[in-house]
């Protein structure tokens, strides 16, 4: 049966969740934001209809998707709850709010789903994390909302206990992959290479080792190993980077921004 899915900001991630949802016939598309403009161009490409405010969205949609800023989240759930049952669903994807924040703000009037999506998903590429602990989910829920976030990229099914170390890892990982390639775009420059040429040659870099990563039957060690010859090039690069602790210090970065995902919550 179709069900009506209602997205409360249209903005970055909103957006890109509709373009993955593409054109699917279980779902009837439903917008709210400022923005009268993207909700028309959404309304033209995905045949998205326009709400006049949040709490007509909540009226008429099943699911209901909170994608404002997370500092505008709780005044949009306070409005809309007057509108919320257990038929409906709540999910949420703003940044560090917890299932329980949540829960309080829509006074548990119906489940709630957090997810956390990480910015490849603007280009359908993200991992995602997603919490279906809520025990008024249903079924049909559980398998439906999963699929909604498959369209702009992975989706894990994580317990809320871990979307800390999620964030840590991936939610933040996009910064620590363009950091590196930052710093491997200067090395270029610095060898003679022109910024542009080192900005190309870096991003074909990472994209196809991503790839190949992807596609290989063998682990990233091995991967690494592959590229390591007896007294070449790389293993000196490598014992560089070992001897000032390169990979323990990406590990301690990593603990640093889950210590802080953990003080954020609280
Ligand atoms: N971008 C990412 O990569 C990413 C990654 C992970 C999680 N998230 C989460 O996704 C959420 C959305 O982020 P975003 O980057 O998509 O933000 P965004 O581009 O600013 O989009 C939010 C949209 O919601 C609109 N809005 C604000 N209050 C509203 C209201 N009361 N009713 C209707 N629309 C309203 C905003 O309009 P105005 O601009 O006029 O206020 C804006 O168009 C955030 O909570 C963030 O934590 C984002």
């Amino acid at each position: 049966m179709t069900k009506r899915i209602g997205f409360i900001g249209v903005g970055n991630m909103g957006t890109a969740i509709i373009r993955g949802l593409g054109t699917r016939n279980d779902l009837e598309l439903h917008g709210v934001d400022h923005n009268e403009t993207r909700l028309g161009e959404l309304g033209k490409e995905f045949g998205l209809s326009s709400q006049a405010s949040a709490q007509e969205l909540a009226q008429v949609c099943d699911i209901i998707v909170i994608s404002v800023k997370p500092q505008h989240a709780e005044s949009v759930v306070k409005r809309i709850t007057p509108e919320l049952n257990s038929s409906k669903c709540l999910i949420s994807i703003c940044a560090g709010i917890a299932q329980a924040q949540l829960k309080k703000w829509s006074d548990s009037l119906c489940p709630i789903v957090r997810v956390m999506p990480n910015t490849p998903a603007l280009v359908n590429k993200g991992v995602s994390a997603v919490c279906l602990e809520d025990s008024d989910l249903t079924e049909e829920m559980k398998k439906l909302i999963p699929s909604v976030f498959e369209g702009i990229g992975q989706v894990h099914i994580l317990p809320e206990k871990q979307f800390d170390a999620f964030t840590g890892v991936i939610g933040s990982g996009p910064a620590y992959v363009f950091y590196f390639m930052e710093a491997m775009v200067e090395a270029g420059v610095a060898l003679g290479l022109t910024r542009i040429q080192a900005t190309e040659m870096v991003k074909g870099l990472f994209t196809g080792s991503a790839t190949l990563a992807n596609e290989s039957s063998f682990s990233v060690t091995q991967l690494r190993e592959m590229v390591t010859s007896p007294a070449g090039t790389t293993i000196r690069a490598l014992m560089h980077f070992d001897r000032q602790s390169v990979r323990g210090d990406i590990m301690d970065g990593i603990f640093e921004s889950y210590k802080r995902s953990k003080e954020l919550g609280k």
